[in-house]
């Protein structure tokens, strides 16, 4: 196919493509296309994201001399050309675009503009790293990258625009860095990661809100004119809004329509500003949050901000998950267990919360062995002084009154029943009543003369510190040299107030929120290529900070402190939309449920589970005889299914959040076998068996249902779908394994 572009020589075929003579880029990925142009004035204007059309996409922007939209003085009497109507790949402040900005700054005469405009540009091989920031990695061959330089008309700003190309992918990352070429020192107010104007159209948007114990709860709305925002100023991404956004079209469903969605790297505050302009046109701003945040940049100095993954499909929602789901099972989640098969966990926690001992221990443990757990995770209370949540946080020391023996004895005998061994922390906590912080009050963030708050009757632990994350990894390592330990579940239960620390003067303390992050990023990094064996889950009062960031040194983070399957249905549905099933921990717990008070049936607390990396959180000695039989059924049938749950497709086949049912499936790539699971919510008398389309099959195929020799075409399957079971009971679990014949 022809662009009438000009190429860089000898590499017709490569995804990033530029016309030099009309300074336009384009970003090919297999289905879609991103564009761009340096205009006649060097202002980078966005020309396109979305299905690919061969085509220089300019013709679209013509616009009228909009009254009250200013001019730039170089456009002359020209009052057409506006930055407050032109869609910009990356806005900055104060000169005539008072649309929401990406990049804000103030210059050294207290003013806070910035006009940026082309300088230069080159395409490498292979995908840029971020330093200090977790990031998309790719293969030489597997990316391509795009800078784009920009300057300030006045200042000595320089802008670097980088864009990752994954064509595999359908992905296009981004990020920027902001660099002082002058004396005068430069403080940035604001850094997003993204400015992605789509130009006129329909659009809704949807949003992962919730709260702890309900994550990620999936909400779709019409784009108002005006401002939307979804945020957090918490320290982390928090389980009330979570860094990832959607924008589609009315008509999008799961499999029609386009959409667009962004995700960001990145565990802390953060903002996405999702602005209907007057004439229409979308914008969508995404990135660290501006309010608490402040960053001087002396001469040379550089701030890069974090990664957005974007990725776009006019295929529905259901590719654009696919397309998210590979990218950070990949090409973010790293390490010896990214794409391993997962092992399956008791987890003490509901089974004794603080109350426990070796005995009771090994009691959960022998059981489990039995049973054909694979690991025992031993949870919050083993450490310093900790009965309960009011002390003992940062004495990462045995509890030897609790822990008779040690930590080492423990794991042996655990070992020995033929299991392995995984341990709580919550690195970046402090109570007030623990020898930590007898010895280190000044760890805590905390502003002099000003009382912190609490939360869960904890402070935080100042990551900014070198010595703080000095002394972590000197106590965690002991930890994990003590004892042969394969899992750690880094927790953090709190959201983060009173910011302060002692590390930076005070004109530079709006640094601190995200030099938080960049400590936990830092001892993180250190700890995991320390311990390269040892499984990292993610934790946050359950999933309060589940996003790639995190996912970057953690291939699987807990996914809800409610483990209620049916509430569960609705928090891993919204999860689904960007992460991969792999990285969502779950559990079959007790009932009734500890959380909620709901009874499920055993079985469908089971399947819930298996959407995800499986485990048990309940002490199995109190099940019954069939119980634990089913235990042994589950784990086997986990360990069948596991390779298909984890490196299968992913679909949403109801909507829990609406329909009378929550079914999904994994369909394997090649479309040999799917797994359909969920449940019905209630059962009626006389009412028919409900009916699910299949996805994610071949339509010429058969496949015969597990244990009957029913055999159906995989078109039969797709399009009139299958008989659920007849609902018995509130909560009836769906468990169906076709194979192909
Ligand atoms: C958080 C976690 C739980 C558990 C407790 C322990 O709430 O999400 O799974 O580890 O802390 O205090």
């Amino acid at each position: 196919m022809s662009y009438g572009f000009l190429y860089p020589e000898g590499v017709l075929d490569m995804a990033i493509k530029i016309n030099t003579e009309k300074r336009i880029f384009t970003l090919e990925t297999k289905h879609t296309m991103y564009q761009m142009q340096a205009d006649t004035y060097g202002v980078l204007r966005h020309l396109w994201y979305g299905a690919k059309t061969g085509c220089d996409m300019s013709y679209l922007q013509d616009y009228p001399d909009v009254g009250f939209s200013g001019n730039p003085h170089d456009a002359g009497n020209d009052r057409t050309y506006s930055l407050d109507t032109l869609p910009l790949e990356y806005a900055g402040a104060g000169i005539g675009d008072f649309r929401v900005p990406a990049v804000e700054a103030v210059h050294a005469d207290g003013s806070c503009a910035l006009d940026l405009r082309y300088y230069s540009h080159t395409v490498k091989q292979g995908k840029y790293a971020i330093a200090g920031l977790p990031a998309l990695y790719a293969g030489e061959d597997e990316a391509e990258t795009l800078e784009v330089v920009l300057r300030d008309t006045a200042s000595a700003v320089e802008v670097t625009l980088k864009y990752g190309v994954l064509p595999e992918l359908d992905i296009v990352t981004r990020c920027a860095e902001i660099r002082n070429l002058g004396e005068a020192p430069v403080t940035l107010t604001k850094a997003a990661s993204l400015c992605l104007d789509m130009g006129q159209g329909s659009w809704e948007w949807i949003h992962f809100y919730g709260r702890h114990a309900m994550e990620r709860q999936a909400e779709r709305r019409p784009l108002l004119h005006g401002i939307q925002e979804s945020s957090s100023t918490r320290g982390t991404s928090s389980h009330h809004q979570n860094p990832t956004v959607l924008l589609c079209t009315p008509d999008c469903t799961e499999t029609s329509g386009a959409c667009v969605g962004a995700a960001l790297v990145y565990s802390g505050s953060h903002q996405t500003k999702i602005e209907c302009d007057q004439l229409g046109q979308v914008r969508v701003v995404m990135g660290i949050h501006p309010d608490l945040f402040r960053w001087e940049l002396g001469a040379g100095e550089c701030f890069a901000t974090p990664e957005v993954l974007l990725s776009y499909s006019s295929t529905g929602l259901e590719t654009l998950s696919h397309q998210f789901h590979r990218a950070i099972r990949e090409h973010i989640c790293r390490g010896k267990y990214q794409l391993a098969e997962r092992p399956v966990l008791i987890n003490n926690w509901e089974a004794t919360y603080f109350g426990f001992d070796t005995e009771k221990i090994l009691h959960i443990a022998e059981e489990a062995a039995r049973l054909g757990v694979d690991m025992l995770v031993l949870d919050d209370g083993w450490f310093g002084k900790r009965d309960d949540d009011c002390s003992g946080l940062g004495d990462w020391f045995v509890n030897e009154k609790k822990l008779s023996g040690g930590l080492h004895d423990l794991v042996e005998k655990i070992k020995a029943m033929g299991m392995r061994f995984g341990i709580w922390f919550e690195p970046e906590m402090i109570s007030e009543d623990s020898d930590l912080y007898r010895t280190h009050p000044d760890w805590a963030i905390r502003i002099p003369e000003r009382s912190p708050m609490r939360g869960r009757y904890q402070l935080v632990l100042d990551m900014t510190n070198p010595e703080v994350q000095e002394y972590l990894f000197r106590v965690m390592s002991e930890v994990l040299h003590s004892a042969d330990i394969s899992y750690v579940k880094w927790d953090m239960n709190r959201s983060i107030s009173d910011w302060y620390t002692q590390t930076l003067p005070a004109d530079r303390q709006g640094e601190m929120p995200h030099r938080y992050v960049l400590g936990l990023y830092a001892l993180l990094e250190r700890l995991t290529a320390a311990f390269p064996e040892v499984l990292f889950e993610g934790c946050s009062g359950g999933g309060g900070r589940f996003d790639a960031g995190m996912l970057y040194y953690c291939p699987q983070i807990w996914c809800s402190d409610d483990t209620d399957a049916r509430e569960r249905t609705k928090i891993q549905y919204g999860t689904s939309f960007f992460y991969p099933v792999s990285a969502v921990g779950s559990h079959v717990s007790t009932v009734p449920n500890h959380q909620t008070g709901r009874i499920t049936p055993f079985e469908t607390r089971a399947v819930t589970a298996m959407a995800g990396s499986f485990g048990y959180e309940l002490d199995l000695n109190l099940l019954s005889d069939a119980e634990k039989q089913a235990v042994t059924e589950q784990i086997q049938q986990f360990k069948a299914y596991g390779p298909l749950i984890h490196n299968g497709r992913y679909y949403r086949l109801t909507n829990p959040m609406t329909d009378a049912e929550a079914i999904w499936a994994f369909a394997a790539q090649d479309g040999s076998e799917i797994l359909v699971q969920g449940m019905i919510f209630h059962a009626e008398a006389n009412t028919l068996r409900h009916q699910v389309k299949l996805r994610g099959l071949c339509a010429e195929k058969q496949y015969r249902l597990d244990g009957t020799e029913q055999v159906y075409t995989g078109a039969a399957l797709m399009v009139g779908g299958v008989l659920l079971p007849k609902a018995w009971g509130d909560y009836t679990p769906v468990s169906m394994h076709f194979t192909e014949v």
